[in-house]
């Protein structure tokens, strides 16, 4: 139905748009296909890219969208930082996938998952500011986010020139992170 997607270096696989779609968490043979739609939206600049290595030892974290093709069209994480807040990450959309609600189905399974472990607030650092506002994320200032939540920005390649904006939906206000009072 489609042609083979080449941009930059990585070739994604040809998949169909109106193929059924299952969510559900990552396995080890989805390593490849999340490491794969990651590292393409990273070559465009809207990502982080993700080693193996990162996959493997936060692969628990991962949700996958798996077509009836078995091609991975999507995947997003939930990343447990402090008792209080977690990190919602990893969020790719295969591009022939997109604008079909999958992006925002991965997301609320990753709020999902944060309300039952009773985690009180999630964060975002995204170039895709109205894609999470449309969920009910809120912008934020990095002051208004606990230190925990820097702990990877030191060995990011944009470390300095990050453009990415913070976003956060509290999902527990009596227990979620509170900015110190000065
Ligand atoms: C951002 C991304 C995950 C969204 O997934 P998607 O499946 O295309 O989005 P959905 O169809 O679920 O859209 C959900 C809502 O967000 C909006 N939205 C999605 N992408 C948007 C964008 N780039 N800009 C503005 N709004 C956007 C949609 O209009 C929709 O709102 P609505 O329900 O009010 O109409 C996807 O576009 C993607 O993979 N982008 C490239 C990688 C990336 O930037 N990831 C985010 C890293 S934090």
């Amino acid at each position: 139905m489609s042609s083979i997607i080449e941009l930059g270096t990585t070739i994604l696989p040809p998949v169909r748009w109106d193929a059924n779609v299952e969510l559900r968490k990552a396995k080890m043979a989805d390593v490849e296909g999340i490491y794969t739609l990651i590292k393409y939206w990273s070559e465009r600049g809207l990502m982080l890219v993700r080693s193996h290595n990162h996959l493997y030892e936060n692969l628990r974290d991962f949700f996958v969208l798996e077509d009836e093709d078995g091609h991975i069209v999507g995947s997003g994480a939930l990343h447990l930082l402090w008792h209080d807040i977690a990190e919602v990450r990893g969020l790719a959309i295969h591009p022939e996938r997109q604008g079909q609600g999958l992006g925002r189905w991965l997301a609320l399974a990753a709020e999902r998952e944060a309300k039952d472990m009773g985690v009180p607030q999630i964060f975002a650092w995204t170039l895709q500011v109205k894609f999470f506002t449309s969920l009910g994320y809120a912008v934020t200032t990095r002051e208004n986010l606990p230190p925990k939540v820097y702990q990877e920005c030191s060995a990011c390649p944009f470390y300095d020139n990050c453009r990415e904006i913070g976003v956060t939906k509290v999902l527990d206000t009596d227990q979620a992170f509170k900015k110190p009072a000065v």
